[in-house]
């Protein structure tokens, strides 16, 4: 374990997956930890991470609804956050006018409405003291129309182009933001986003979310404007600006339509 720093950490989603990962890279560097998800799963995160030494305030809120994201900013508002990973969100499978409405839409709160409200808040703050790091965590899937994932990668294609929009914004200032696109990943996302009867939720070849976030975390450290983690993303995004999107979502359909699991 780093000596500790003193500086705050805020982690949104860091119950589980590339959160989680990315809350213990933040706790071993010396970073207090104010951790946040919707479910009752983030108290025993909360207790796994307090062990490697650091100190860790838990907030067990819904960032997809306003209220949500002002219990956690509650906690932090007359704090110095000296870097803010935005990650949860939530994915969700299959053909949009089978999801669930209500579902759907809690995709677009939690991953949009929900991460700039909150980026919003810590970033205004972050302005006012001229120092801060903002990771937020986008997606691979944001440069590809998501057949099959319409809604979660039209969330993510927005949160790729507004942390890029954002960092231009900031580029006169010593703040950062950085925007980690990383490609499947070994983590319950598939799982929780109804996507285990497609070839991408059986995939056995996801990559490790503790390697994805150390991408993350370094790109954001450095100040780098976008990382993709892993090989097989670097290369899907350099392709995805290549090849026309029909194709790309045609590609998706392949990878995320109910019952190509069995194709795998
Ligand atoms: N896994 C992948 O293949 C992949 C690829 C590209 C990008 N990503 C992105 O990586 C991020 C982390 O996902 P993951 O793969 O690590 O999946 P995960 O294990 O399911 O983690 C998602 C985290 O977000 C939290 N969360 C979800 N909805 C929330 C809400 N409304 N309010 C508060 N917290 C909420 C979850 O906590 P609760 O369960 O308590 O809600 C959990 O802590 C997401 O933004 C995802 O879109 C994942």
């Amino acid at each position: 374990m780093a000596e500790h720093t003193g500086e705050l950490a805020v982690v949104t989603g860091a119950s589980t997956g590339i959160g989680y990962e990315l809350a213990k890279i933040a706790a071993t560097d010396g970073y207090d930890l104010v951790i946040c998800a919707d479910e009752a799963k983030i108290e025993e995160a909360g207790r796994k991470l307090a062990q490697l030494g650091t100190k860790v305030e838990v907030v067990q809120a819904d960032l997809g609804t306003e209220h949500g994201v002002t219990v956690l900013w509650e906690k932090i508002a007359d704090r110095k956050v000296d870097v803010l990973m935005a990650n949860a969100g939530r994915g969700l499978g299959h053909a949009f006018l089978d999801q669930d409405f209500e579902e759907a839409k809690r995709v677009v709160d939690t991953n949009v409405t929900g991460t700039i409200s909150l980026v919003h808040k810590v970033g205004r703050q972050m302005r006012t003291r001229d120092a801060g790091r903002i990771l937020i965590v986008g997606s691979i899937a944001g440069f590809i129309p998501g057949a099959f994932q319409a809604v979660y990668n039209g969330t993510k294609a927005f949160l790729d182009s507004f942390s890029e929009a954002l960092s231009n914004e900031l580029k006169e200032t010593n703040v950062t933001v950085t925007c980690l696109e990383p490609g499947p990943t070994d983590t319950e996302f598939f799982a929780r986003g109804e996507l285990m009867d497609s070839s991408v939720g059986q995939d056995d070849s996801k990559d490790d979310p503790a390697m994805v976030a150390r991408t993350g975390y370094d790109a954001m450290q450095k100040g780098t404007r976008q990382v993709a983690s892993g090989f097989m993303s670097k290369v899907q995004a350099t392709f995805a600006g290549i090849i026309p999107d029909s194709v790309l979502a045609q590609m998706h359909r392949k990878m995320a339509e109910p019952g190509t699991a069995e194709n795998t």
